[in-house]
């Protein structure tokens, strides 16, 4: 397989989980402790040596893509004010990544919104990275992905064990252990009841992909919810392809659940050495009187 240097990342989504905090602002853009939660997605993506951001959009998210633009006007007030720290610290964001976009027209899923796409990927190998799945520690979540793509020569997604009673808000993958955490998919199916869930191992928005998915994509009858989904795809190409599913390492924050959101907060605040004394004493003192 050729090196993965592209990722598409879907932010067409509504956000309604995020309600009312996300009315006018895009949930991607919801800050986690300094940074849109979109900037972690992209910091990732960066460590595992992409470096072409693919959004797919819709007509309120421009704003996520400004911010990985220049701000020519804040940067000449940051200068004038002698503020090179700040001033760094704008223009790293603008000259991480090289961003296109295309619009997502209508909302018809995540597998619609991967179709998109299709001429930005231009026939190469991709990685795919949900925006609301923050993953941190150890190797970069997609890294890891990327690693098995390579050696393996197939598409790859990422999994992680979840509680029996959430897999119904999951794709769940049917897949044989071949080395230790490391699967060849049999099968997959779209958030099923418990009763139907092959295991409990989950697709947790995080996928190396080969272009012959939108063939798949192009093809795929509205599944689960009436939408295009990607999961429906994939069980085609795991099929007439073959695929291999990597338990990833390492912890996930899903930022549009608020107790995750929050705790990813907390946690990425308590890194920061200045910050970390002063908060952890707020949070003692505000415990004491729960
Ligand atoms: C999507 C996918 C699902 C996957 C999940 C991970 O669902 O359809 O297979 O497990 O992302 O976050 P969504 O959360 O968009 O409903």
């Amino acid at each position: 397989m050729k090196d993965v240097r592209k990722v598409v990342i879907p932010v067409a989504g509504w956000g309604t989980r995020s309600l009312p905090a996300t009315k006018n602002i895009p949930k991607e853009m919801l800050p986690i402790y300094n940074k849109p939660v979109i900037q972690y997605v992209v910091e990732e993506a960066i460590r595992a040596g992409i470096k072409d951001v693919i959004f797919v959009t819709n007509r309120d998210k421009a704003v996520i893509e400004d911010h990985f633009d220049y701000n020519l006007q804040l940067e000449g007030v940051l200068e004038r004010a002698g503020k090179e720290d700040k001033l760094k610290i704008v223009r790293d964001v603008a000259e991480m990544v090289n961003i296109m976009s295309v619009r997502q027209k209508k909302q018809l899923g995540l597998g619609h919104a991967i179709l998109c796409a299709k001429e930005l990927v231009h026939g190469d190998p991709f990685a795919i990275m949900v925006g609301d799945d923050l993953m941190f520690g150890g190797i970069p979540g997609i890294g890891q992905l990327i690693e098995v793509a390579m050696s393996e020569n197939m598409p790859v997604v990422g999994v992680m064990e979840v509680p029996w009673d959430k897999v119904s808000k999951y794709g769940i993958i049917d897949g044989e252990e071949v080395a230790p955490g490391v699967y060849r998919v049999r099968d997959m199916v779209e958030k099923p009841n418990r009763e139907d869930a092959p295991s409990r191992l989950a697709i947790v928005g995080r996928y190396v992909l080969t272009p012959d998915i939108f063939e798949y994509l192009e093809k795929v009858k509205p599944g689960k919810g009436g939408e295009i989904q990607l999961t429906d795809a994939l069980q085609m190409l795991a099929k007439d392809r073959g695929m291999m599913a990597v338990r990833m390492s390492g912890m996930r924050f899903d930022a549009g659940d608020w107790a995750e959101f929050l705790t990813a907060n907390v946690y990425f605040a308590l890194q920061d050495e200045e910050l970390r004394y002063e908060l952890l004493g707020l949070l003692k003192n505000f415990v004491q009187f729960q």
